[in-house]
């Protein structure tokens, strides 16, 4: 009987375990969780979600109340249109963050970044440049692609000296939409290195409408896999979403996944960089406990427990200090929502949206808990103490069931 160990990732002479742990912002997979993944052999993902606030609370930096100082004579403006990002200090927040992950690196395998294209910081073509080229400048391994369809990002990268050395991927949930990115990106003669495939059942944001129940992911990942062979194109494909077990990432990696990329089981990591009390309300959760919505202001379904304190929330909108969803307009649905709310309760002194949430706020202090599907099994993979609490796990733990367990079974720890 395989495991995931009989199977190695290759890129070119490099070969790697080929267990991905995926990005998951704001800092839920930090540098330490990514770093465990590359010790051991595999691949780890920061985020560069919220960059600066990130920097500031690793490095002691301060860029967000320097950046709030700058507006704060728009706080009671609920026309955000000015909020822009400074290019520079975007650069050197993203470096400050990669920098220190990559000089900390050990082991041969890989950190990549998760650059989600729906961060659009009034400003979406020219910050996801500065931010992917920050990246590549600062010595990242490799960059995801991530919601959002990518068309321009590649061409974005076209002129910086690392586009052909880095290795560059993208997240899918169709084959459809790996045709228009492989179509739109043709004259730049530069395929991407490798194309995570992920289902509806990932954590996140979905790349699927409220009909996500209706698709599966090993049926998107036989078309994805069908299709790249047709057109003899040699990309690894990754498939994500769902799979708990090492047994589900060994049946992916027969079926011709090159590896599986997982995220779920990583919540309660110690590494993980959710607070503990978040760590045991994930733990806690029943199948009925989770729900998919549309409270994002990206537009795109999201997975989260039904206890997220952000559903709900009438926080005024903080784009002063954050910011990163609003389009290029100066808009984001929050701020329409959150307007509309205060419009018709105007005595009110604490409103309550219920359709949009306030995502950057409530993703920086871990008030948005979006989780995978399988979060109600969690509490399968380990032991209560005495407390009545879960015992959260080593990173190595889980990567090392995931690549030596079988028979679907899950190792408990000592
Ligand atoms: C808490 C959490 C946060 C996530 N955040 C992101 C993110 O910021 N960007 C992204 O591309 N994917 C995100 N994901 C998706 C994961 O990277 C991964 O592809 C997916 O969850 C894998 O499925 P699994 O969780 O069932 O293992 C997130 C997932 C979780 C559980």
């Amino acid at each position: 009987m395989k495991r995931v160990d009989d199977f190695r990732l290759k890129f070119g002479k490099k070969e790697l375990v080929p267990i991905v742990i995926g990005g998951m912002g704001v800092d839920i997979s930090t540098a330490e969780l990514a770093l465990e993944a590359a010790r051991l052999g595999g691949i780890g993902h920061i985020s560069d979600a919220l960059v600066h606030d990130v920097s500031d609370r690793r490095y002691n930096t301060s860029f967000i109340k320097d950046k709030t100082r700058f507006y704060k004579h728009n706080i009671n403006n609920s026309d955000k249109a000015i909020i822009k990002f400074d290019l520079d200090m975007l650069a050197e927040a993203t470096k400050h963050f990669v920098q220190a992950t990559m000089a900390a690196k050990r082991g041969e395998g890989l950190v990549f970044v998760n650059c989600m294209e729906k961060l659009t910081m009034n400003g979406p073509r020219e910050t996801l440049q500065v931010r992917m080229s920050a990246a590549l400048d600062a010595g990242i391994d490799g960059i995801t692609l991530s919601a959002g369809l990518h068309l321009g990002s590649f061409g974005l990268l076209a002129d910086h000296p690392r586009f052909r050395d880095a290795k560059l991927g993208i997240i899918v949930s169709s084959v459809r939409a790996l045709q228009i990115f492989l179509r739109k990106n043709a004259r730049l003669n530069r395929l991407p290195d490798y194309v995570i495939v992920e289902g509806p059942l990932a954590g996140g944001h979905l790349g699927f409408g409220m009909d996500w129940a209706e698709y599966d992911l090993a049926t998107i990942m036989a078309e994805v896999v069908q299709f790249l062979k047709t057109e003899q194109l040699d990309i690894p494909v990754i498939a994500a979403g769902g799979i708990f077990t090492g047994s589900d990432a060994t049946s992916f990696l027969e079926k011709g996944a090159a590896a599986v990329q997982v995220a779920t089981r990583f919540t309660v990591a110690n590494e993980c960089g959710l607070p503990d009390k978040v760590k045991q309300e994930y733990f806690k959760a029943s199948e009925e406990d989770i729900v998919v919505n549309n409270i994002s202001p990206t537009g795109y379904p999201m997975r989260m427990l039904k206890g997220t304190p952000a559903i709900g929330s009438g926080i005024r909108p903080n784009c002063e200090a954050y910011g990163y969803l609003l389009d290029g307009n100066g808009g984001c649905a929050y701020i329409t929502a959150y307007n509309r709310e205060v419009a018709l309760h105007p005595d009110s002194k604490t409103i309550s949206v219920m359709d949009k949430t306030c995502l950057c706020t409530h993703m920086r202090n871990f008030n948005c808990w979006t989780c995978g599907h399988t979060t109600p099994r969690l509490k399968d993979t380990t032991r209560r103490l005495p407390d009545g609490s879960y015992q959260t796990l080593s990173a190595e733990h889980i990567f090392k069931d995931y690549q030596f367990s079988i028979d679907s079974q899950v190792l408990l720890p000592d």
